[in-house]
Parts: structure tokens; C-alpha cells; sequence
């Protein structure tokens, strides 16, 4: 492969190079659950930076949150709305269940605050239309958080691909899933229609098409058909200490589907939260020229698995190139934080656009759509 092009992993992140504390961000957390901590934790490195309100719906959560994670005596809320009212806010990490990302993240984008949405952007694609609308009107900052976008393997598939040493690109699988792995270590708001909204499809099935389709420059999809199940979700077996997590269980715990791409390229989407098997197969990107291979991992969560192997005819023989596996310089939910700060602080654009993420909204509705309706459907994307 070209220098030009591995020279440049070697390059940082667009991190700025020195950080100015004369002005401080003013941030503002909503909702202090699970992934909160990981906001709040990656904010705190950050020296220009002020973490200065959050806010939970449940009594106390975020009075208690606050003292665990080293930023009590902040100003406390008991819902979004609220908290925009009373502060005068840089931005906010909507860190709430899916269900209440479009309507956390409209009313801060309406109130002049920027957003650092976490994924999946939300449930219905209706929501992301409307939740781009409120940006484009506020003309702040809104980014999504899919962290995997900045680990060292990622960006490299997405040279391989740009470099064109695959040619024309027209199938692509994409294998992520867990044998076992329903996320229910704090509570139900992944498995109850109410908060999550969507299971496995949107809350790891995002990370798997983010990771091709920001490979292969986000094009437009054309059609779904799409398959969702719960099986293991909906079964008291599966959770030997909470049987009673099936009876609120609302959600999908395995989606399939068949997805048309602009440019004459098929998508073949597998997700699981839980299976009879130990993997749905890695992702593999097949191109005129080679193919790629991108080992998944055990328990998916949106990262590579091990190195990339790129498949292809060399001098009439079969070659098979092993790229090693890179280390990140820096830990990516970090600089999911701190080049969300940069770009609310210089007015960068935002480091996950909500323009891709559609596509990526779009998909997911249109597999739950698909697998409601039992067929496959077209999507009908609106410009925004
Ligand atoms: N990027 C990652 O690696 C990662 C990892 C885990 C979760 N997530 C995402 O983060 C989101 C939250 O997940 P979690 O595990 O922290 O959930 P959680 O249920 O632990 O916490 C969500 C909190 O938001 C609060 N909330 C909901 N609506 C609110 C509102 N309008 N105002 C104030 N508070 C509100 C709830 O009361 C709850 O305490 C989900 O969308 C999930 O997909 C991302």
C-alpha cells in the first residue's frame, strides 16, 4: 500500500495542539446513568472545560451520580428542560435512554445550546429529521457519539476503502453480534419499549453500519427488508437472578436484514444481542479488485477484532495481506469528548454529522418497518 496513505495513521487526531483556559465550555449533563460516567470522566480531563448542571428524571439519581463521580455541588435538575431554563450552557451531553434523545436534544438545539447526542441518534427516523431541522435552524453544534469512529483500526478501513485497492465495492456483510449480551447490568431502560425504543437493531446494529458506511462514504439507501426477533429477551430462562426482566422485555434481541445502497451496493446486516452461535461472522467488504476482511469481536460493541486481512490476485496467485493492528494514541471516548469541545470552542464542524447519521436512522427504521410490515419497503428519505 502507498506511504502516502499509512503515513497517515501516523498523524494525531485533529485534537488541538494546546488548549486555551481562558474561556471555559460550560457543559451541561442530561441524564446521569451508566454512560454518563464516561462523559463526565472524559470532560473533567479536559482543562477548559466546567461541567456546571445535569439533570435526571428520577429523585436523587443525579445528587448521588454527582458525588460518585467527583462533580458534586453542581447545580442539579429534575429534567432537561428545566436545566436549559435555569443555565446559561455552552452544551450539553444528552446521555438519556433513546427514547428522549430527539426531544432532549431539540430543546437544547432551540434554546442556542450545542449537542453531543449519544447513539443511536434516536428510534424513528422521523425524530432525526427533526432533530437535524433544529440544528440547521440553531446553527450550533451537534455531534453524535459513536466513539468507534476514532480508534486506529476504524480509520484505517476507511483508507483501505478510499485508497480504491479494493476497486469497485458491491457487497458488504456486516457480522457484529453477541452470543449472550442483552444489556441489563443497571436495570431495564435497554429492554422496555418505553425507554430503549429499539434493542440490539439500534443500540449496537448502529455501530455496525456506521462502521461500513463511513468506510464507503455514507451513500444513500434505497430499500430494506428487514427481519427482527426476541426470543431470548422474552424468555425468564435468560435472566437467572431477574425473571421478571422478560415480562417488561419490548424490544428486538436479533435483527437481519437486505439493504440497496446508492451506487449498486447491497448490505447484508446481521445484529444480536443473544444467539445460538458464538459469532453472526465477521465484516467483510468485497470489491472488484480484493476483499477485506474485519474480524469481529466477542461481545460487539462497535470495535475491530483483530487485523484486517485484504484478499486479492497477485501475479496470478492468491495473496492474502495481514494489516497489524494498531493501538490508539489516545482512548476514543476521549477524543469523542475533547473534539466535541474543539468544535463547539472554534467552530469546527462536528466530528460525527448528524448528515451521515441519518443514513444511518434511515436503515434501522426502515429494518423495524420492514420486519413489522413483513416485506421489504422503500425508503423515502427527506432532505433536510
Ligand atoms: N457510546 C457508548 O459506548 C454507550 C454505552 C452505553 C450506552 N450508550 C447510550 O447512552 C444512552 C444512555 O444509556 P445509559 O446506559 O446511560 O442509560 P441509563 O438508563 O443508565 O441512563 C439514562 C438516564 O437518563 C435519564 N433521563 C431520561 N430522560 C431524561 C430527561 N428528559 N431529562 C433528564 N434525564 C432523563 C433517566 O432517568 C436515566 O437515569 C443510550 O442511548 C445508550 O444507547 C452509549
Amino acid at each position: 500500500m502507498a506511504d502516502s496513505i499509512l503515513d497517515r495513521f501516523k498523524e494525531a487526531d485533529e485534537v488541538e495542539a494546546s488548549v486555551d483556559t481562558g474561556k471555559k465550555v460550560k457543559i451541561g449533563i442530561i441524564g446521569t446513568g451508566w454512560i454518563a460516567e464516561a462523559h463526565v470522566k472524559n470532560y473533567l480531563r479536559c482543562p477548559d472545560v466546567e461541567i456546571v448542571a445535569a439533570a435526571d428524571l428520577v429523585p436523587g439519581k443525579a445528587e448521588k451520580f454527582c458525588k460518585d463521580n467527583g462533580i458534586d455541588g453542581i447545580r442539579l435538575y429534575p429534567d432537561h428542560k428545566s436545566m436549559i431554563d435555569a443555565e446559561e450552557l455552552d452544551a450539553v451531553s444528552v446521555c438519556t435512554y433513546n427514547r428522549t434523545h430527539a426531544e432532549c436534544s431539540i430543546y437544547a438545539l432551540e434554546h442556542g445550546v450545542n449537542v453531543l447526542l449519544e447513539k443511536p441518534m434516536c428510534v424513528t427516523l422521523d425524530e432525526a429529521v427533526e432533530i437535524i431541522k433544529a440544528e440547521k435552524k440553531s446553527g450550533k453544534i451537534l455531534s453524535i457519539g459513536f466513539q468507534p469512529r476514532f480508534d486506529e483500526n476504524m480509520k484505517m478501513l476507511k483508507a483501505v476503502v478510499e485508497s480504491g485497492e479494493l476497486g469497485q465495492i458491491y457487497y458488504i456483510q456486516t457480522g457484529g453480534g453477541r452470543r449472550r449480551g442483552i444489556p441489563t447490568p443497571y436495570g431495564t431502560s435497554f429492554i422496555e419499549d418505553k425507554t430503549a425504543g429499539l434493542g440490539a437493531l439500534a443500540d449496537i446494529g448502529c455501530y455496525s453500519l456506521d462502521m461500513v458506511l463511513n468506510a464507503i462514504g455514507y451513500p444513500k439507501p434505497l430499500t430494506v427488508s428487514g427481519y427482527t426477533s426476541a426470543f431470548f429477551g422474552k424468555d425468564p430462562g435468560y435472566y437467572p437472578t431477574h425473571p421478571e426482566y422478560a415480562k417488561v422485555f419490548g424490544v428486538d434481541d436479533f435483527a437481519a436484514a437486505f439493504i440497496r445502497l446508492e451506487g449498486g451496493i447491497v448490505l447484508d446486516f446481521r445484529i444480536s444481542w443473544a444467539m445460538n452461535m458464538d459469532t453472526a461472522g465477521d465484516t467483510l467488504i468485497l470489491g472488484t479488485k480484493a476483499g477485506l476482511r474485519i474480524p469481529s469481536t466477542e461481545c460487539w460493541n462497535g470495535s475491530i477484532g483483530g487485523p484486517l486481512k485484504i484478499y486479492k490476485t497477485l501475479a496470478g496467485s492468491e495473496v492474502e495481506t495481514e494489516i497489524p493492528k494498531r493501538t490508539n494514541k489516545e482512548d476514543n471516548f476521549y477524543n469523542k469528548i475533547r473534539l466535541f469541545v474543539d468544535a463547539v470552542k472554534y467552530g469546527k464542524p462536528a466530528p460525527v454529522p448528524s448528515s451521515q447519521i441519518l443514513y444511518n436512522q434511515a436503515i434501522i427504521d426502515g429494518i423495524a418497518r420492514s420486519a413489522k410490515a413483513g416485506k421489504e419497503i422503500v425508503l423515502d428519505i427527506p432532505e433536510v
